[in-house]
């Protein structure tokens, strides 16, 4: 085989030259590419040190649930989002359930919520047995579609729970006002937008509270499970620890029936760490997004949605077409992954089928769910892996 041009990350082992003609793609300007989907590897390989140096203290300091790490953690990551307060939890899942349990959502009141989402912004309402109420999604910020959300709110919602999904953040101005004018909080699902903003203002500051995720292929990772509510409401921080604990606030005396909801020490130590490289991975991920935009422009594609008003942190770089499975197959066979998010609609998934909501009654969000497709993205992506993807989904359409 002759020397490869790349460094040893971006070949093929030289056996994919003998395999299936099928699965190996030659192309004059970029020989065998190897793409990940999300290489958490190349993450963890450039923070190594730091990342090592907090694990081993952690461990040799018996931290291991909750503890000193998660609490620098906490207080970094409040300042990061602009709020008084941050609780780290296990998950993105427990902290939207926790700020709806803590502001006494429950049986006959009605959250409002994006229909685009992850099936946990919807399951987390349905854990309170709240009713969950959904709201189709703008065609062009993929959001919850403002327009309609007003005929949603009845005389039973208590909440709006906002998605900024795939890391673009809502229009929190107008989506505020219409709180504010029908007394209503407004809970933050920011699970996908770690550092976006929206007209200079952080993702996490604006609602009563918000819910992160540190799932490791998020903006920011654990290495595990994770997750956090900002909130500048001090007694609701204090009514989540409370819950987050099994009711407690005194060990072994409570209150409550609560949770066990703590976020591990480890996971504290490492995402303490990785709050100081977001930003940074947040541009890299923006130069790959950009990268897309132009090699992509020319061709008959839905790509995300710019404007000057939003500092989009590119959880997902999704482009749409009809010829969306076409597409998925030829990548996946030029060795390009891909993902879809989300194949199904919530409403249309098993689990929520009782909920009544008939097909077609959420259209923009059906309609999407069969164009859009996620392309890699990763702040260690590198120009030539991007122009590589581009290149092949060009040549798809005949470019
Ligand atoms: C929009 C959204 N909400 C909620 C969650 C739940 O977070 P977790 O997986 O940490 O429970 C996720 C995670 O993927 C998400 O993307």
């Amino acid at each position: 085989m002759a020397a490869c041009p790349e460094p040893p990350l971006l070949c093929l082992p030289s056996n994919r030259l003998t395999s299936s003609r099928s699965r190996v793609i030659f192309h004059p300007k970029f020989k065998f590419m190897q793409i990940k989907f999300l290489d958490l590897k190349a993450q963890y390989d450039s923070i190594r040190s730091e990342i090592d140096a907090a694990i081993a203290e952690t461990i040799a300091s018996s931290s291991f649930i909750l503890g000193p790490r998660v609490l620098s953690f906490e207080k970094n990551f409040a300042a990061y989002c602009d709020s008084a307060e941050a609780v780290a939890l296990n998950s993105g899942t427990s902290a939207l359930h926790l700020i709806l349990r803590a502001l006494g959502v429950g049986q006959g009141d009605e959250v409002i919520t994006a229909a685009n989402t992850f099936i946990a912004t919807v399951a987390s309402i349905v854990y309170t047995g709240a009713r969950p109420v959904l709201v189709d999604i703008d065609p062009h910020t993929r959001n919850i579609d403002l327009d309609k959300l007003s005929a949603a709110i009845s005389p039973h919602t208590k909440v709006i729970m906002p998605v900024h999904l795939y890391g673009r953040m809502v229009d929190m101005e107008r989506l505020i006002s219409l709180a504010i004018k029908h007394s209503l909080w407004v809970v933050e699902d920011a699970c996908q937008a770690h550092g976006a903003k929206f007209r200079g203002k952080p993702v996490g500051s604006f609602g009563i509270a918000a819910a992160f995720s540190f799932y490791p292929g998020k903006n920011l990772g654990a290495y595990g499970e994770g997750g956090a509510v900002t909130t500048s409401d001090k007694e609701l921080a204090r009514r989540i620890r409370i819950l987050r604990d099994h009711g407690s606030e005194k060990k072994y005396y409570h209150d409550m029936i609560g949770y066990n909801a703590r976020m591990e020490g480890l996971q504290g130590a490492i995402l303490d760490v990785k709050l100081r490289h977001l930003d940074k991975w947040n541009q890299e991920r923006n130069r790959v997004a950009s990268r897309y935009r132009v090699n992509l422009s020319s061709l008959p594609l839905g790509l995300p949605l710019e404007s000057s008003e939003y500092y989009q942190v590119y959880h997902q770089f999704v482009i749409e077409t009809d010829r969306r499975d076409e597409l998925q197959k030829y990548l996946a066979e030029a060795d390009i992954p891909t993902m879809i998010h989300y194949p199904v609609p919530v409403h249309k998934q098993r689990a929520f089928i009782e909920t009544g909501i008939k097909t077609g009654a959420l259209p923009v969000t059906e309609y999407l769910a069969n164009r859009i497709l996620s392309l890699p993205i990763y702040p260690e992506l590198t120009d030539q892996q991007v122009d590589y993807i581009s290149s092949r989904i060009r040549e798809f359409f005949g470019q």
